[in-house]
């Protein structure tokens, strides 16, 4: 008997073209170049201009990622956008990139999980994709966080990034084991008692203005590495894989240290980790898509790779797909 499975057909990125050095932030704020790459492992980021809106940056990311699956956007039948920073309070900004792209049927929408809005949304496509429900799926993560930060809050505006990144998802028919290529498992999680620590003071249906964000940010570090090895070992456990088995270790990248401790406490191998964060800070939805992509340039993606995706946002949320490229 065999078992439909998302493959992984393309992946594509974009980012804006302005690149913002922490010296650049030292001009204007009390925070130094030493200060961020220690505490972070961050060394720039890129910063959307006024034309540059998430939908544009999604739309760039997905063209990309469907020229490289040779697929037409007449066949996607799907398109999630995971963001936090959508172009308008509504449409979605899914339903914006649908219509750049030229795609015609099937449904579009947003997915709001903050940093873990990628994995949320990977999670939705692939359910549906297993139930026949849709054929071909444009999954995006696409950020403009610089619009929702507090430029004068050192201690988090130094931290995020403006980018997107996109996969294309085809349904596929396969053995049914865990020897199969695509979405082998995945797992969400969220626990609205956390939403305090890191959130934006304001929104449509509150304050009407959009607002800016807030973070606790050494109370999220307490919780990540915890919250994150859970979800990732429910993936393996599922499986039957053990950590040693994973080939990448493609993470949303928020801070170098959260990285290295999950790594240790998994056992992942240092070299299996694929660091994007020195160069485009935290991009919250967008930055596992950005680090697939990174990987699959550097030729770090072979046939048959196994990759393991996670993430921990605002909500809290979190995360981890495991998947067979
Ligand atoms: O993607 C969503 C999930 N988000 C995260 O995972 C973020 C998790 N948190 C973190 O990554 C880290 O907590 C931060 C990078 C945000 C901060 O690192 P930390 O080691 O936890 O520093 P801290 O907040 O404890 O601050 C240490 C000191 C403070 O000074 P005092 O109180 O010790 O005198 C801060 O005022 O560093 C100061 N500080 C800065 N100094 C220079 C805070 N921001 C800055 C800055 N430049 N930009």
């Amino acid at each position: 008997m065999t078992v439909v499975r998302s493959i992984i057909r393309g992946v594509g990125a974009h980012l804006p073209k302005r690149i913002v050095t922490n010296d650049e932030l030292a001009k204007t704020l009390d925070t130094s170049d030493a200060w961020i790459q220690e505490r972070s492992g961050i060394r720039q980021r890129h910063i959307a201009d006024d034309s540059e809106l998430t939908s544009v940056l999604g739309a760039a990311a997905a063209k990309q990622a469907l020229i490289r699956a040779g697929i037409d956007p007449v066949e996607i039948d799907l398109v999630i956008c995971a963001t936090a920073t959508p172009d308008r309070t509504f449409p979605a900004t899914a339903v914006r990139i649908q219509n750049m792209l030229g795609v015609t049927k099937g449904a579009a929408f947003d997915v709001q999980a903050v940093c873990s809005g990628f994995v949320y949304a990977m999670t939705i496509a692939d359910n549906f994709i297993k139930v026949y429900q849709f054929k071909r799926a444009l999954v995006i993560g696409a950020e403009t966080f610089s619009r929702i930060l507090d430029w004068e809050d050192r201690s988090t505006c130094v931290l995020f990034g403006d980018g997107a990144g996109a996969v294309v998802l085809e349904a596929h028919h396969q053995k049914g084991t865990r020897e199969d290529r695509g979405i082998l498992a995945t797992r969400i999680r969220s626990d609205g008692r956390y939403e305090d620590l890191l959130y934006v003071d304001g929104g449509p249906g509150s304050t009407k203005t959009t607002g800016l964000l807030r973070m606790n940010g050494r109370e999220v570090f307490r919780h990540a590495v915890q919250k994150i090895s859970g979800v990732i070992e429910e993936t393996l456990v599922e499986t039957g894989y053990s950590a040693d088995e994973i080939d990448l270790f493609i993470p949303h990248q928020a801070n170098k240290r959260i990285l290295d401790g999950i790594a240790k406490k998994l056992n992942v191998a240092p070299e299996k980790i694929v660091m994007t964060l020195d160069k485009h800070g935290n991009t919250s939805a967008a930055s596992i898509p950005l680090a697939l992509n990174q990987a699959f340039e550097d030729h770090r993606i072979k046939d048959g790779s196994l990759i393991l995706m996670e993430a921990m946002g605002g909500g809290f949320t979190w995360g981890a797909v495991l998947a067979r490229w």
